[in-house]
């Protein structure tokens, strides 16, 4: 991992630019990296990072109307494109910066907050049911247990012992992972559990046996979910070509549930959405963030700052 000068990037139809304050460590792309995702992800280098950035718009686009040189937004980039570790991000997606959240917060939010809706519309997660998330206190985690709350939903959520006070914060029921974690969600749960959200692989058996049905249980993480028939959930990328509907033609991918920027904001405002964040590193410390990320143990996002435009 590396800062390189390249050439600054422009905006196409639809789309905006921002000076980027600060942006997301995407644990996906800590894996391209490490080549775990060789199968799964074709890469030609050099391979820029950064699916999600925050900052202030400096152009925009052919197209787009609602939003102004000088507004302060948060966002992703196209899929292919990506390059929000950057001093400048082309965003395909974005909503204004929810004024509680500081700008590390808001740099690492559009990943986190797409794929949480995304999950918890395929469950069709509702008030009073009760939702078990394994990998609680992670990046995609944390975040996904705010947004089931906010809908009304009872969360268990999985977490090391160190995390426990963590998740309490955030108003979910802790447990730890690992075995006798049957057991222990049914003592939590006595009527059972409704849904199950996986943000951590490797225990899928265990997490189908306690909802009793592999239809309930989404993975974000999991590779082999198919042979437990379970649903791996991924996002379609975001420059993909659609039918004409909107669908994607990509196969087995989710559309991108970007409907739930403006929920973030809507949330955030009112106190129920904060982006927890694990650490903050200067843009040229990118392979010590990578480091950490591969702990699979910080609680929150990482996030890499623009320390030249703060
Ligand atoms: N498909 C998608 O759309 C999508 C989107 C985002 C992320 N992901 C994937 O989802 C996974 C999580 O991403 P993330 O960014 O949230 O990662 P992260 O911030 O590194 O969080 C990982 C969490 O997993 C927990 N964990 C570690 N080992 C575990 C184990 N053996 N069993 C259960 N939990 C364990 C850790 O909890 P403790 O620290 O409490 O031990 C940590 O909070 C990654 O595989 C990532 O690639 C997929």
């Amino acid at each position: 991992m590396q800062v390189a000068t390249v050439e600054e990037p422009h905006t196409g139809p639809g789309q905006i630019r921002i000076g980027v304050r600060a942006s997301g460590l995407t644990t996906g792309e800590v894996r391209v990296r490490s080549g775990a995702l060789r199968a799964m992800v074709p890469v030609s280098l050099p391979y820029r990072t950064g699916f999600d950035a925050a900052g202030v718009v400096d152009e925009v686009g052919e197209g787009v109307a609602g939003v102004s040189i000088g507004d302060e937004v948060f966002g992703m980039t196209a899929s292919a494109t990506r390059g929000a570790n950057a001093d400048f991000a082309v965003l395909v997606a974005w909503a204004p910066r929810p004024a509680v959240w500081t700008w590390e917060e808001a740099g690492g939010a559009a990943g986190s907050v797409e794929t949480a809706t995304r999950v918890l519309d395929r469950l069709a997660l509702g008030a009073e049911q009760t939702v078990l998330v394994q990998g609680a206190a992670g990046a995609t985690g944390s975040v996904v247990v705010q947004f089931a709350l906010a809908r009304g939903a009872t969360v268990i959520g999985t977490a090391s012992e160190h995390n426990r006070q963590f998740l309490q914060s955030l108003g979910v029921v802790p447990t730890t992972y690992g075995p006798g974690l049957v057991e222990r969600v049914r003592a939590l749960a006595p009527s059972g559990v409704d849904a199950v959200i996986d943000c951590a692989g490797g225990a899928l058996p265990d997490l189908v046996t306690i909802v009793g049905d592999a239809e309930r249980v989404v993975t974000i993480a999991d590779l082999d979910a198919a042979a437990y028939g379970v649903h791996l959930s991924h996002g379609a990328p975001n420059d993909a070509p659609t039918d004409g509907t909107g669908a994607t033609t990509v196969p087995h991918a989710d559309p991108l549930a970007l409907h739930g920027l403006t929920t973030a904001v809507t949330l955030a405002d009112k106190g129920l959405l904060r982006v927890p964040v694990a650490a903050a590193f200067p843009l040229d410390q990118v392979a010590e963030a990578h480091a950490l990320s591969e702990g699979r143990h910080a609680p929150g996002r990482i996030i890499l700052t623009n320390t030249a435009r703060r």
